[in-house]
């Protein structure tokens, strides 16, 4: 026979609790509680499937109080309530606190089962698709830094993320403003709509009013159909419009316009139509610069970049190289099933002097070209191109020896100790054991070498 379903009720009479348990003892596993602070007892230390809650608790207390301190520490634990005369109000305000639903004291017993399954299959398909989210995040990249300047990029995410305001984002070519466009989508209210990408530079310039607003059938020669542009596909959505200094400057003016008014006009089209859409901009250019001789309209400039976000070459951030390196050989290491590749210290040493004037993605060939030469293990500056692994960089650092070492067994350390962190979900303790060192060690090393440890937990 199945194992029995475990329910905890929490109800005031000893009487119906009593009655409750002997009819329902053949059906399901039945713990009882008289008060919340049994029933928490129970909690912690019992497997509980679902719990019962009476909706009026003696003394004055309601079930809601019990409900809420529940489902403030197990959020996706399933509470069933249990009302006694139709208090239609309260079970209605404790479905908006959480429970999973109500039921009248003296359930049928079919009618109580039908509900544990199915609350206990709800709870399944949650934890399933928190996974597959999770797994989604993970595969499609994700960006990594934990220098300041990086940490900052977090922050505005974080915050933009939570609102629609219009982003702007900048910085040089592969510096991760798609990435970055990309997160602020997936961490905001509009992740389950569409995040539609439109590059303004590789649009054809006859065509690119109609591709971003759409056109009436017959507005031109070769409009066969009616088509929504691409404002209108991203309806509820994100839009990144990137390389936004490439707009042409008529069509400059048509997107100050919906910005403004938030509708847009398909080419041909008789009335304007309402658009709910979030726009985030980029460019590597220097928009204030072009504003300010004439090649951008300032009324645009100052509508797209209402939060500016400004990414950091990569030479500003060199200290993220080893972890940059890592995620890298784990992301594209995969296809290859090279899994267990490493970098040799002074070919990491190398990609910590060379400048990477194209910043990430530069970093992504790079290493993606010397797994592919690497048969072995290890990545060693055989592997890197000329003019990073030539030495040249070092060399033209004037660094003396001893700092060339010092600075080989430094990227050598953080390498490691990123890779123990990364293992560990950046659980100190477990990190500090693998590495073979006591936990104050690694703490101090850490900080000697910039590796900020903080937040890092909870991600
Ligand atoms: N901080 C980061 N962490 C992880 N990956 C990154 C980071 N920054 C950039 N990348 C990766 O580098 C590559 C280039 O990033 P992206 O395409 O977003 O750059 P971009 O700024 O849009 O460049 P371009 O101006 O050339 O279009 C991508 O594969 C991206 O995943
Ligand atoms: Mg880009």
């Amino acid at each position: 026979m199945d194992q029995l379903r475990t329910l905890l009720v929490l109800d005031d009479s000893k009487i119906f609790l009593e009655d409750f348990e002997s009819l329902m003892k053949n059906f399901f596993t039945v713990l009882t509680a008289m008060t919340d602070k049994e029933a928490f007892e129970i909690l912690s230390h019992k497997k509980v499937d679902v719990m019962l809650l009476d909706l009026m608790l003696g003394d004055g207390q309601s079930g809601l109080n019990v409900l809420k301190q529940v489902k403030d520490e197990m959020p996706d634990f399933p509470v069933i309530m249990l009302t006694s005369h139709a208090s239609v109000e309260s079970a209605v305000e404790s479905m908006r606190l959480g429970a999973y639903h109500y039921i009248p004291k003296s359930p049928k017993i079919e009618e109580l089962k039908t509900l544990v399954e199915k609350a206990l299959a709800q709870r399944e398909l949650k934890r399933d698709y928190e996974l597959l989210r999770e797994e989604v995040q993970r595969v499609s990249g994700r960006i990594v830094g934990a220098t300041p300047s990086i940490e900052r990029v977090f922050e505005s995410i974080q915050r933009v993320s939570m609102t629609d305001v219009t982003v702007l984002i900048t910085g040089e070519s592969g510096t991760g403003k798609e990435l970055v466009a990309r997160e602020i989508h997936a961490a905001s209210k509009r992740s389950q709509r569409v995040f539609v990408a439109v590059n303004c530079a590789s649009l054809v310039k006859e065509l690119i009013e109609s591709e971003l607003f759409g056109h009436q059938k017959g507005s031109f020669t070769g409009a066969t159909q009616t088509k929504p542009g691409k404002f209108e596909l991203a309806d509820g959505g994100t839009i990144f419009l990137d390389e936004i200094a490439e707009l042409d400057i008529h069509l400059q003016v048509k997107l100050l316009r919906v910005l403004q008014e938030r509708e847009i006009d398909r080419v041909g089209g008789a009335s304007p139509i309402p658009v709910n859409v979030r726009v985030i901009a980029a460019t590597n250019r220097d928009l204030t610069a072009m504003t300010e001789q004439g090649e951008f309209r300032q009324d645009l400039f100052y509508r797209l970049n209402v939060y500016p976000i400004v990414l950091p070459p990569l030479r500003e951030h060199k200290e993220d190289i080893p972890l940059l390196v890592e995620h890298i050989l784990k992301r594209f290491g995969k296809d290859l099933n090279k899994s267990e590749i490493t970098v040799d210290p002074v070919a990491l040493d190398c990609m910590l002097q060379y400048h990477w004037p194209g910043n990430v993605r530069e970093l992504e060939n790079v290493i993606q070209r010397a797994l592919l030469l690497s048969a072995g293990g290890v990545i060693t500056l055989e592997h890197l191109p000329k003019e990073i692994g030539g030495g040249e960089s070092v060399v033209s650092s004037g660094l003396s020896l001893p700092e060339v070492e010092k600075n080989a067994r430094d990227s050598a350390a953080r390498l490691v100790i990123y890779r123990y962190l990364e293992q560990t979900n950046w659980n100190i303790k477990e990190s500090a054991k693998l590495l073979g060192i006591p936990e104050k060690t690694l703490y101090d090393k850490c900080s000697r070498l910039g590796i900020k440890l903080q937040k890092k937990n909870s991600s």
